[in-house]
């Protein structure tokens, strides 16, 4: 398999997860209301299996070692925009969580924010899976040789089994800080 095989699966998942999501959106809107716990799972998938897992291997590994390398004008301004792209998709889910809490401390308006950011991020994430799936992973896999490639696979493998440790390491820290 080549570096970018995990990636594309994985965007794979991330589109059933836009599904699901877009599903219980229609859900929301219909019945004006949302359950937060829902939310708060949708967030968890976002925050630590797009972002910090899938988009931690693109921007630690695949956009690292891309920078070392002599890119065209075109492949440099596709990475920009996909890191601000992931920029975007951070602070969507921020006002998503900030949205969630208000919703679940009894504001009701703050439902129609979590409308909007769910709503942002079903929209903006398959263009950006687009770009990257169809233009960036091809136009980038010519600047590595074979061996770096594979050394890159080799890198992902190793980032994901951390991600687990990581996962609920976080999650234990979490309930210590609650006293
Ligand atoms: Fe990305
Ligand atoms: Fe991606």
């Amino acid at each position: 398999m080549q570096a970018r095989g995990p990636l594309m699966i994985e965007h794979r998942l991330i589109e059933r997860m836009l599904l699901v999501i877009k599903n219980v959106l229609e859900k929301i809107i219909a019945k004006h209301e949302v359950d937060p716990v829902f939310v708060d799972m949708a967030i968890d998938f976002i925050q630590v299996y797009a972002d910090r897992t899938h988009h931690g291997k693109e921007e630690d590994i695949l956009f690292r070692k891309l920078k070392g390398k002599p890119l065209v004008t075109e492949d440099q301004r596709v990475m920009n925009e996909l890191i601000e792209d992931h920029v975007f998709g951070r602070q969507t889910t921020k006002a998503l969580i900030a949205a969630n809490n208000n919703y679940r401390k009894g504001d009701d308006s703050a439902l129609a924010d979590i409308v909007d950011r769910l709503q942002t991020l079903i929209d903006f994430y398959p263009k950006h899976i687009l770009k990257e799936d169809n233009v960036f992973f091809q136009a980038s896999r010519a600047y590595f040789t074979d061996e770096e490639d594979q050394a890159m696979l080799s890198e992902f493998g190793e980032f994901d089994r951390r991600m687990i440790h990581e996962k609920y390491k976080s999650v234990v820290e979490g309930f210590e800080k609650i006293k």
